[in-house]
């Protein structure tokens, strides 16, 4: 039997990310492979608890590494729950978001450092590295312009221009640190474009 696949993927608010994660997992599945969709922060009970926590729109004292230390909490929860079992039980797993949106979010967005906010994800998550990485690259004009045609913000879609920007530069700088992990589709296209590409690079990861 193969080796089950632990697939991310990751890009700013705005990029599309959960829709085409979603319709990519779905066509996998309907195909037969054998492919479990989840995500963060979230994707067990105990997760979701943090993740209402963390994004909490009242939450607005909340301290920068409190944020990071609760995202990453809320990983091992999801990694030991969820990801993990479904690894060795052969079932490949797809994440719509994991330790990148850390890095950019919380390395970059809040300045606390890439290699500060790795350190304690690395607590959590042990060795545990996504094997490859899905990025939706959109420029942040379009992705912000997105959030802002939302109907609800979570505290996180609430912050400043400037946050969401830091993000974005945050994510080119893990682009060049995992080169090799992190395979970049251009999202600045539709949906249906982006999906089907999307759907041809994870079909090839699962059958190598
Ligand atoms: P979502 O919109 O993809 O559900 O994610 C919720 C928000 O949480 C989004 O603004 C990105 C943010 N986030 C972080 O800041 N750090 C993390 O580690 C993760 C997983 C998400």
């Amino acid at each position: 039997m193969k080796k089950a696949k632990f697939i991310t993927f990751e890009g700013p608010d705005g990029s599309g990310k959960t829709t085409v994660s979603k319709a990519v997992t779905e066509r996998l599945q309907k195909e037969g492979y054998l492919v479990r969709y989840t995500r963060e922060p979230g994707g067990s009970e105990i997760a979701e608890q943090i993740r209402d926590v963390i994004l909490d729109p009242k939450n607005t004292k909340m301290d920068a590494r409190t944020e990071a230390l609760l995202y990453a909490a809320s990983r091992r929860q999801h990694l030991v729950e969820i990801i993990m079992p479904a690894l060795e039980n052969g079932t490949n797993v797809i994440s719509d978001r994991f330790i990148d949106s850390s890095l950019a979010y919380q390395g970059c967005g809040r300045q606390i450092g890439i290699e500060e906010v790795f350190s304690i994800n690395q607590f959590a998550i042990e060795h545990h590295m996504p094997d490859k990485t899905v990025y939706l690259d959109i420029d942040a004009e379009t992705g912000l312009s997105r959030i802002q045609g939302r109907s609800f913000l979570d505290r996180l879609d609430q912050e400043s221009i400037d946050f969401h920007e830091r993000v974005f530069n945050g994510y080119q700088e893990v682009l060049k640190k995992y080169e090799d992990r992190i395979i970049i589709v251009n999202a600045n296209r539709p949906v249906e474009e982006v999906i089907e590409e999307a759907y041809q690079v994870v079909k090839g990861i699962l059958d190598e």
